[in-house]
């Protein structure tokens, strides 16, 4: 595995590796990673010649009231799994490098970004799809791999691919669970050991919810209602951000769950902010 820090030879490396026709498979990480993170970079190996991926904490992406100052690392543990994972590059960039001095060029995709997690997070998606981009330049991927863990941020990279003519190929990967059903994240290092067991609250209601609209209950009334219900049963659950259905690729709420639904759910436990989502097939 090498490890490159400075953009300018990562790119010399893709173009080389390009140059020779192999195909590159890319996976954008903020690092602190786990069998998440590992599920998508063995996935890229396995469609890829070349496996690339960075780990890179965006400070674009979070808001000045956010955890940016104490989000998770362990460069060393990342890089461990990674050599193990037979990856062929690593890509850590320092922050001067990606956003010098005068920096002032951002990418930003409308409608979708203001949906869901963007209500609550301004900027965020801005922050995303900044990064993501320059990435994009710096790595030149053939494919690129998300997961649907952060099912928005899926749909707002395929809509700026298309949009703007990258001609890259974006696979968005299952999320993968902890044994109790809690999707993995970096962010669930925060929980303490109540905050982890009341976490399981959010994949009970997204499983008895996609039951109760196979059940037939499919108006959008009745499944808020339950959602909301069974995420208030945890009063270590202080604030429910988002709870509900919406139309899997408009992200906008449904009337009715008629074809495929996406359940999603963003809510904080103490001070930490966590969200995961379900797709229903009716
Ligand atoms: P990060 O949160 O580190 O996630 C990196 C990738 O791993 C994302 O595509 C995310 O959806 C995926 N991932 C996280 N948890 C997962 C799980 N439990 N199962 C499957 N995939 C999972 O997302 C980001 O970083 C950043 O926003 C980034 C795209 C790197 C831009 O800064």
């Amino acid at each position: 595995m090498e490890l490159i820090r400075i953009p300018r030879i990562m790119q010399d490396t893709s173009r080389g590796h390009l140059l020779h026709g192999r195909g590159i498979g890319f996976v954008p990480t903020m690092g602190a990673l786990h069998e998440g993170h590992l599920s998508l970079v063995r996935r890229a190996k396995e469609e890829n010649d070349i496996t690339m991926v960075s780990i890179f904490v965006n400070p674009l992406q979070f808001g000045p009231s956010e955890d940016f100052n104490k989000y998770p690392k362990d460069t060393d543990g990342d890089a461990d799994k990674l050599r193990k994972a037979e990856i062929d590059v690593l890509f850590m960039p320092d922050a001067s490098s990606l956003y010098p001095a005068g920096f002032s060029t951002h990418v930003e995709i409308e409608k979708l970004s203001e949906k869901l997690c963007g209500a609550f997070r301004p900027g965020h998606f801005r922050g995303v799809a900044t990064i993501v981009t320059k990435l994009f330049n710096i790595v030149a991927p053939t494919r690129a791999y998300f997961g649907q863990k952060d099912y928005q941020q899926a749909v707002i990279i395929k809509k700026m691919v298309k949009d703007l003519d990258m001609g890259i190929d974006i696979v968005v990967c299952p999320t993968i669970r902890e044994h109790d059903g809690l999707a993995m994240s970096s962010r669930n290092a925060y929980l303490n050991e109540e905050e982890r067991k009341a976490a399981t609250v959010i994949n009970k209601c997204l499983v008895q919810t996609t039951e109760l609209i196979k059940s037939g209950i499919i108006d959008i009334g009745s499944i808020r209602r339950f959602m909301k219900e069974k995420l208030s049963e945890k009063p270590l659950v202080t604030e429910i951000q988002y709870a509900s259905v919406y139309d899997p690729e408009t992200l906008d709420e449904l009337e009715r769950v008629e074809k495929e639904a996406l359940l999603a759910v963003a809510l904080k436990i103490g001070g930490t902010r966590l969200i995961d989502n379900m797709l229903v097939k009716v």
